[in-house]
């Protein structure tokens, strides 16, 4: 399966601040036996996002789209309104398992409002901005979502119950 990375960070962005998340996920990805295909390091806000998810779903040019950042409360954490923007189906089970895992890590896991859903043949899943939260987070989700891949690209045999 192919993934795409993209870092949100208006700080990243300006060359202020070095992207750890990225380069992260890539590590865990490649680990889990995707092919990273592509990142990029965008502004905070909803067009510059919005604008590349939907690139990436329609041209069919990765199935699995990670984000990092933006998902707070600070007024240019719009990652999750571009995921919405974009998607045609939630898969709110995503966000509310990053959460539920967090959650016994630290109470400020309910402050990412991190969404996940699907566009086309293409998963989007937001993560949190700090690598910290970003290996919480993917080694929890990471297992399920192969599952979740193959059974979007019609290649799923039996689900075991
Ligand atoms: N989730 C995990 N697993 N571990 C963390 O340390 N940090 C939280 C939360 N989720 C955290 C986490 C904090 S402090 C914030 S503010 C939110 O993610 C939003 O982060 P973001 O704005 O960088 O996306």
């Amino acid at each position: 399966m192919r993934a795409a990375i993209i870092t949100l960070s208006d700080a990243g962005f300006a060359g202020r601040r070095a992207d750890g998340s990225g380069p992260l996920i890539r590590q865990l990805v490649e680990a889990a036996g995707y092919e990273v295909v592509y990142t990029a390091l965008l502004p905070d806000g909803i067009e510059p996002l919005a604008g590349e998810l939907a690139r990436l779903c329609d041209e069919d040019l990765a199935d699995l789209i990670l984000t990092t950042g933006g998902t707070g409360f600070s007024p240019r954490d719009l990652t999750p309104e571009a995921t919405a923007q974009v998607t045609e189906r939630p898969a709110p089970g995503i966000a509310e398992a990053m959460r539920w895992h967090s959650l016994q890590i630290t109470p400020r896991a309910m402050l990412s409002r991190a969404a996940a859903g699907i566009r086309k043949g293409a998963l989007i899943v937001n993560l949190p901005g700090s690598p910290k939260a970003v290996g919480e987070c993917l080694e929890y989700i990471l297992p399920a979502l192969g599952h979740g891949l193959e059974i979007l690209k019609g290649t799923a045999g039996e689900c075991a119950r």
